[in-house]
């Protein structure tokens, strides 16, 4: 199955052209107008995303790399896995600390990075098996909402997804993904889901409102992307980066919002955008949780939940379930 290299990568993002432009259509016609989140991460969105790491006001990402390291030998042993299948695995930064755990306990066997942006997994996947010995690397490029059929058969799975990535999707999105999750796993395989955690809204609003301005970058990055798939000009200084916490849907929301009247036609898409001074496009929804609502989400999907890991100050979880 693998190469000599010990990677095998599979392709499945670039099938459908048609279903593609379906979709964004469909965001811009409907109202408000929205934009798929997944169109953030070409290579430069992930690049992007990598650096809002990195910002001091986006806390998630190092405090669920915390409490990753301080979990990671108990989640290995619970689990018993030797492969970890990673959904939205981006640069894999949280990954490593997942298979030095799993390297200390010997079965480290396959690794099955699943993310939209194909240069990601390909450089992760060339990194990973020089860092580790004897790794296999089967990377999957694919919408995971749509593709997760293509994840490889076999071994002690641990499924992983991180980040808080399951924020992005709305409560029915999440309850139909994490089933369609489950359906995929085998009766024995664990399941590791990231979530963010409510808290105060001023340091919430701050972790999507960076002084660097790295988030305004990522946001408008969408309409780069748009661009380059669909061939829309789009004047991205026409656009202001707006980012609020909804208190009824417990979640942050992400827009572009248009400086003033605009028309922008799209002629692969068929339409003529119009844009009035103050309107919003809906570009990322980011919910947080509480930990309740995480067990009633993870049950309703048929799991079992095993275990909960938060860190000292509930920013963030780490929800260990298992399909019996
Ligand atoms: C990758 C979805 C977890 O929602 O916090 C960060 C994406 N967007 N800053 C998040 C994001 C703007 C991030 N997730």
């Amino acid at each position: 199955m693998l190469d000599q290299s010990n990677i095998l990568i599979d392709v499945h993002v670039h099938t459908d052209p048609d279903r593609v432009k379906q979709e964004i259509r469909n965001g811009l016609l409907s109202s408000p107008k929205k934009l798929p989140t997944k169109y953030f991460y070409d290579d430069r969105g992930s690049a992007l995303f990598e650096q809002i790491c990195e910002l001091p006001e986006y806390y998630p990402a190092r405090t669920e790399f915390q409490l990753l390291k301080n979990t990671a030998d108990d989640v290995v042993a619970q689990t018993g896995a030797d492969t970890l299948v990673e959904l939205g695995s981006g640069a894999a930064t949280k990954t490593r600390v997942l298979f030095d755990a799993m390297s200390r306990a010997k079965q480290l066997r396959l690794y099955v990075p699943f993310d939209v942006s194909e240069g990601i997994v390909r450089r992760v996947a060339q990194e990973l098996v020089e860092e580790y010995q004897g790794l296999q690397v089967h990377g999957i490029v694919g919408d995971f909402l749509a593709h997760l059929e293509h994840i490889p058969e076999g071994g002690k799975r641990l499924v992983a997804f991180l980040g808080g990535t399951i924020g992005n999707l709305g409560p029915e999105e999440a309850l139909a993904f994490l089933s369609s999750i489950y359906e995929e796993m085998g009766h024995g395989d664990f399941f590791l889901l990231g979530v963010q955690l409510t808290t105060d809204v001023n340091r919430l609003e701050a972790a999507y409102n960076d002084s660097a301005g790295i988030t305004e970058t990522f946001n408008k990055n969408i309409l780069s992307v748009l661009q380059s798939v669909i061939g829309a000009e789009f004047d991205l200084d026409a656009f202001e980066h707006i980012a609020r916490f909804n208190h009824e849907q417990h979640r942050i929301e992400i827009y572009l919002r248009s400086r003033r009247d605009q028309a922008i036609p799209i002629p692969e898409l068929d339409l003529h955008l119009r844009l009035h001074e103050g309107e919003e496009i809906l570009t990322e929804i980011s919910t947080k949780y509480t930990r309740p609502q995480v067990e009633t989400l993870l049950t309703g999907a048929g799991f079992s939940p095993v275990e909960w890991y938060t860190d000292p100050d509930h920013l963030h979880g780490l929800a260990l379930a298992k399909k019996r």
